[in-house]
């Protein structure tokens, strides 16, 4: 298969399911209305049920459509989750970067997934809020420095420190990645308030899916770019169909499943 990856030319189209999963209030819905419709709200509701969403992006030599199911993180909807990772080709684990049990709520539903779902399923954890932290936190940035480290009240310095910038971060980006990397997962820290790294998470899940793995599409693709061609079966809200139950087991005969 030849791909010339001529910028305007028909591309062939995928299309993926992925999923969102993590403890409640994380801001995986505000990811997602971050994603599709380049929105935010202070005041998001949560999700009940389930929402379904769609989002093309553009690579360089194919359309990937995503098909996005946000789970709902209260743990009253938990027994639904296998409903909608079923099949799912992505998955994108959220925890709040400002809450470390959300990152050990994160690890289990991680291991489900490596348990339960597709054994090809590329994985996400991704740290959101970080516009709450001070540090930009792009590398090893929160490793201590050793030769500071000696100094037993360091770490308290450190805390009055963050206090005073207002750093709210509760977990070490060093900690959660040396766990991804672990666990083969692809890693990121985001901002759905500010947009950032949102859709490069989406853009790394869709190159590391083995092409193989890529179901075609309907023919080939339209959209203009990331965060365009929104198809949104949620409404502008990013707030789908209250209780998707019934219809997720109808998505189940004839969806990814
Ligand atoms: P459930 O649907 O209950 O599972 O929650 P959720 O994970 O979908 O969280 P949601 O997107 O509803 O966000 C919860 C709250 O966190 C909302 O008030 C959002 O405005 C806020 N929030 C989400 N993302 C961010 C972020 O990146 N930064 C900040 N500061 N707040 C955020
Ligand atoms: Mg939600």
């Amino acid at each position: 298969m030849s791909n010339n990856a001529s910028g305007n030319a028909a591309k062939p189209s995928s299309s993926v399911k992925l999923v969102l999963l993590g403890e409640a209030a994380v801001g995986k819905s505000s990811l997602v209305l971050r994603f599709v419709n380049n929105d935010f709200q202070e005041n998001k509701e949560p999700t009940i049920g389930a929402a379904f969403l769609t989002q093309k992006i553009q690579l360089p030599n194919r359309v990937i459509k995503f098909e996005i199911w946000d789970t709902a993180g209260q743990e009253r909807f938990a027994s639904l989750a296998p409903m909608y990772y079923r099949n799912a080709q992505a998955a994108l684990v959220v925890y709040d970067l400002t809450k470390p049990t959300s990152l050990i709520k994160a690890k289990h539903w991680v291991a489900e997934l490596q348990r339960q779902a597709s054994p090809g399923i590329v994985i996400a954890l991704v740290g959101n809020k970080l516009d709450l932290c001070a540090e930009p936190s792009d590398s090893e940035a929160a490793t201590p420095t050793p030769s500071e480290s000696a100094e037993s009240d360091t770490a308290d310095a450190e805390d009055a420190e963050a206090a005073e910038v207002g750093d709210a971060r509760k977990v070490p980006t060093r900690e959660a990645k040396s766990y991804a990397e672990e666990e083969s997962l692809l890693f990121f820290e985001t901002s759905a308030k500010l947009g950032t790294n949102v859709s490069d998470v989406f853009t790394a899940i869709a190159n590391a899916i083995p092409e193989k793995e890529l179901k075609p599409g309907k023919g080939a693709g339209t959209g203009r770019g990331t965060d365009s061609a929104i198809s949104n079966a949620a409404g502008s809200a990013g707030q789908a169909t209250v209780n998707l139950a019934d219809r997720a087991k109808q998505q189940k005969d004839n969806c990814a499943c």
